[in-house]
């Protein structure tokens, strides 16, 4: 996959942009706080549908301005190229059209891949649950617009029956029987959306398991062993869809009361983990800030091979200003990645830690306050 071209318009601190990158190496320097993240966060909210750092749409769109546009148009190998289109605006919810035509966001995901690297990814590692969450849905709906779509359908299903678990509650728990039979017909629209995610969930992370031991094994030069895990919030799901729903629907019924009482939903892949070991020792807690780095590269890799298997073309490189931090080896690992046919988008404060064999192949660009140059 590679970016043909990008257009911004009023998209963080890029008043306009018109992007014609090259196929393969595009290196960006610039001074802090000029517009190096806020590129890569373009390409990376229209392959994702998330902003990197951002909550609310809003903080995407550049100050003083009602709306904001990225637009790329996208080669693929194995299927037509694609124009990709997000509208955001101050007043409207956001508008995603593909090749021109406008779809729920959930739907216009998956159309191509990305694998970034940056400060956020440590977060994952050490972070709380809900990170690891986020990099789940993340990372598998840019593979699967039907997960996407599951989740979506997930939350919406989550949000009313907590409504209504609450409003029980708050009338004084009151159950009649046609509220019985409301609850339970939001019950099975959460077992449906939800079998759906967790199936998709433990897919991932069972495909994406050996190829992140191989990556960490290689990075860490045989020394360490990586291992990953589903940890579903509904145990002892495997396998099939239909068991996993029947064991979800167990299990909402054994927490009823226990719902009713505190008034919002227990069980569900909301409370889903990833849990990371690093010699059989959970990395969040135990392993050194070396360590937790190593896994985050070895996720990044893992996931670079995973979008070459399940699509025959290598994912978009993002490279947020990591190279600096990085020693030769895990410098010339990263790099390898671009040299097997991806194309990447590098940011750095200066050029000075790029090898001249990266430099002389790279196009290379300034930015200076949302304005993007071609250096000569
Ligand atoms: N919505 C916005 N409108 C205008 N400027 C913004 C907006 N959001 C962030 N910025 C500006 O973008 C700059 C940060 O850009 P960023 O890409 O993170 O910098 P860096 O080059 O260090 O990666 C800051 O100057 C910030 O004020
Ligand atoms: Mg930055």
């Amino acid at each position: 996959m590679r970016l043909l071209e990008l257009y911004l318009s009023n998209f963080r601190n890029y008043e306009s942009l018109h992007l014609v990158p090259d196929a393969g190496l595009n290196l960006i320097t610039g001074e802090n706080a000029q517009g190096k993240t806020n590129l890569l966060e373009a390409i990376y909210l229209l392959a994702t549908g998330r902003a990197l750092r951002a909550g609310r749409d809003e903080e995407l769109i550049r100050w003083g301005a009602e709306d904001a546009t990225v637009h790329a148009h996208i080669h693929r190998e194995q299927s037509l190229d694609v124009q990709v289109e997000i509208i955001l605006s101050r007043s409207q919810p956001r508008v995603m059209k593909v090749d021109g035509q406008t779809y729920r966001a959930a739907t216009a995901l998956g159309q191509f891949n990305v694998v970034i690297f940056s400060a956020m990814d440590l977060e994952v590692v050490r972070g709380q649950p809900a990170d690891r969450r986020r990099y789940l849905d993340v990372e598998i709906s840019m593979l699967s617009p039907a997960y996407a779509r599951a989740l979506v359908g997930y939350r919406r299903a989550l949000e009313q029956r907590n409504r209504l678990l609450k409003s029980i509650r708050e009338s004084g728990g009151a159950i009649t029987p046609s509220t019985i039979e409301l609850l339970e017909a939001w019950d099975e629209q959460l077992v449906r959306y939800g079998s759906n995610v967790i199936v998709a969930r433990e897919r991932f992370i069972c495909a994406l398991r050996p190829l992140a031991r191989t990556a960490h094994a290689e990075l860490s030069e045989g020394r360490e062993e990586l291992d990953i895990r589903y940890a579903p919030a509904i145990e002892e799901v495997s396998g099939e869809r239909e068991q996993i729903a029947e064991r979800f629907r167990q299990q909402l019924r054994k927490m009823r009361e226990e719902e009713l009482r505190r008034g919002t939903t227990l069980v569900g892949p909301q409370r889903d983990d990833l849990l990371l070991f690093v010699d059989g020792k959970e990395a969040r807690t135990y392993a050194s800030q070396g360590q937790q780095r190593t896994v985050t590269l070895s996720l990044k890799r893992a996931e670079f091979e995973l979008t070459l298997q399940e699509r025959q073309e290598p994912p978009i490189v993002l490279l947020d200003d990591v190279m600096s931090d990085l020693d030769d080896r895990r410098r010339a690992q990263l790099l390898q990645m671009t040299l097997r046919g991806a194309q990447a988008f590098i940011t750095a404060t200066s050029a000075e830690s790029f090898p001249q064999e990266i430099l002389s192949n790279a196009r290379m660009y300034r930015v200076e306050n949302g304005r993007l140059e071609v250096v000569q």
